[in-house]
Formats: C-alpha cells, sequence, structure tokens
C-alpha cells in the first residue's frame, strides 16, 4: 500500500514513520509513504501558497495553483484512486473506514493549513474529505498521521500478532474487555481470579461480559448498531436492572 502525502510541513512526518511498527512496515515493503512539499510548486519566488479571500474577511487561504500542480506531477492527470483532503469538515473518521481504505493499493491524503482551501479543490481535486473529531487542529497532518498509521494496521502482515486487529476496541462494535500480566498482585491489587483459572469457557464469558458493561458505561451510542446475543441481552439487562456501577468487579 502506498501512501503519498501532499503537506507544507514534510518534515513533521519522519520521525513517527521512522519509529516501531510503521518503521518495520516500511522495511518490509508492506508500506511506502511519499512525502511532497506543496511549497516547491509554487510558481512565484517568493513560494507563495496562501492569499487572503475574494470577498474579504480574515484568515489566509491555500491557494489552488501549487496543490494542482504537486498533485499532477506526483499522481499524473488522472489518477484512479482516493484523493483525501483532511479537514474538519470532513466525514468523521472510523474504524470501518479505515478498514475499507485498507483495500486501496494508492492513496493520496491532502493536508491543509491556513483557515481554509480555495473551494476549487474540493471541487475538482480531491474524492473524499475526512475528519478524525469534533475539534480544530492547527494543520491536517496530525490527522493525516492518524489515517496512515489505523489504515496499515489492516495491512496483512503489519501487526506482529494476526489476532491484534481482531480483538481490539472496535473491531467487534464493543470496547475492549480489561488486560492484566504479571505479577499477579500489585501494590495489593489482584489480577480477577478467572483470568487465573486456566479456564477458557469462563475467561472468554468474563470477557464478553466486562467488553459489554464497558461499553454501556462508556459508550452506549455503539450498542445501538450491533447484532448482540440472546446472552449478551440478557446481561446488558442485568447490569440495567442492577443500580450498582456496571463496570465495577464483583468483589
Ligand atoms: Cl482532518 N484537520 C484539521 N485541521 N482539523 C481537524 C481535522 C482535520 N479533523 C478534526 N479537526
Amino acid at each position: 500500500m502506498r501512501f503519498d502525502i501532499f503537506t507544507l510541513f514534510p518534515e513533521v512526518f519522519t520521525p513517527y514513520l521512522e519509529s516501531s511498527i510503521l518503521k518495520r512496515a516500511i522495511s518490509n515493503h508492506l508500506l511506502e509513504v511519499s512525502l511532497h512539499n506543496i511549497r516547491d510548486w509554487a510558481a512565484d519566488k517568493h513560494h507563495t501558497t496562501d492569499d487572503t479571500p475574494y470577498g474579504g474577511g480574515g484568515g489566509m487561504v491555500m491557494k489552488p495553483e501549487p496543490v494542482f500542480a504537486s498533485f499532477e506531477a506526483a499522481l499524473g492527470e488522472e489518477p484512479k484512486f482516493p484523493r483525501i483532503l483532511l479537514t474538519p469538515q470532513g466525514r468523521p473518521f472510523t474504524h470501518a473506514i479505515a478498514r475499507d481504505l485498507s483495500r486501496e493499493t494508492r492513496i493520496a491524503l491532502l493536508c491543509g493549513h491556513y483557515e481554509g482551501f480555495d473551494e476549487r479543490i474540493r471541487e475538482h481535486l480531491v474524492t473524499d474529505e475526512i475528519s478524525i473529531g469534533d475539534y480544530v487542529l492547527t494543520g491536517g497532518e496530525l490527522a493525516a498521521m492518524i489515517l496512515v498509521d489505523s489504515i496499515s494496521r489492516f495491512l496483512p502482515g503489519v501487526l506482529g500478532d494476526p489476532e491484534g486487529a481482531i480483538d481490539d476496541s472496535f473491531a467487534s462494535g464493543l470496547l475492549e474487555y480489561p488486560q492484566y500480566t504479571r505479577p499477579e498482585e500489585f501494590r495489593g491489587w489482584k489480577v480477577p481470579d478467572v483470568l487465573l483459572s486456566g479456564n477458557h469457557a469462563a475467561i472468554q464469558k468474563w470477557r464478553r461480559e466486562q467488553a459489554l458493561a464497558r461499553t454501556l458505561l462508556r459508550r452506549p451510542d455503539l450498542l445501538g448498531n450491533l447484532e448482540l446475543s440472546k446472552a449478551d441481552r440478557k446481561y446488558l439487562d442485568s447490569l440495567s436492572a442492577d443500580d450498582s456501577p456496571a463496570e465495577r468487579n464483583s468483589k
């Protein structure tokens, strides 16, 4: 999978791409990231990439020419793959969108700075607009990095553990169950007995119930979209009937 990232600040991507899982994915040729500096395509001697808005008002607007020129130079005239603008006005990014995009072989990402983009970029250059949440960033670079990271996790071979992407929060539509590792007791706080029992059926049941309880408490909005089993429903009903905090382990 190849990403082409168009930005005024290509240097901010490098340290993240040169660490940990993405670094390994790149050296194993599962992932390729090409950084393109939009400023290199500004035609005037000051390398201007922004200008004041027609109609007046504050802020600066990203000029169309350098953005179009950088896209055409790197992607050719008629690219057949997604070209995504990162903007708070885009559709909200989700696990499902990341999974769908991971089926592409190539994706172009456009990061803006300044107050906005010339509308012709939206209308005639990009094919999609994505936001990473309801808050405003100073630029699209962090958002682009988030897309690269979350999409790459779905590429076969990128995660060491092939189960990693399956049990995750959101893969099942539920938040993840609590995890513990050694020691068995830390500062007097014990690992739940069931996890030490060796009883795999009991462990699976406990994990499912913990995931359900955690989702009900923290993100009840997620439960609406799910197909739940009879046992799941019964467990959730028992929690709603109970006035004790749902997530607390019964002790
Ligand atoms: Cl994609 N860009 C910017 N600048 N701010 C954002 C965003 C993107 N998503 C949420 N806020």
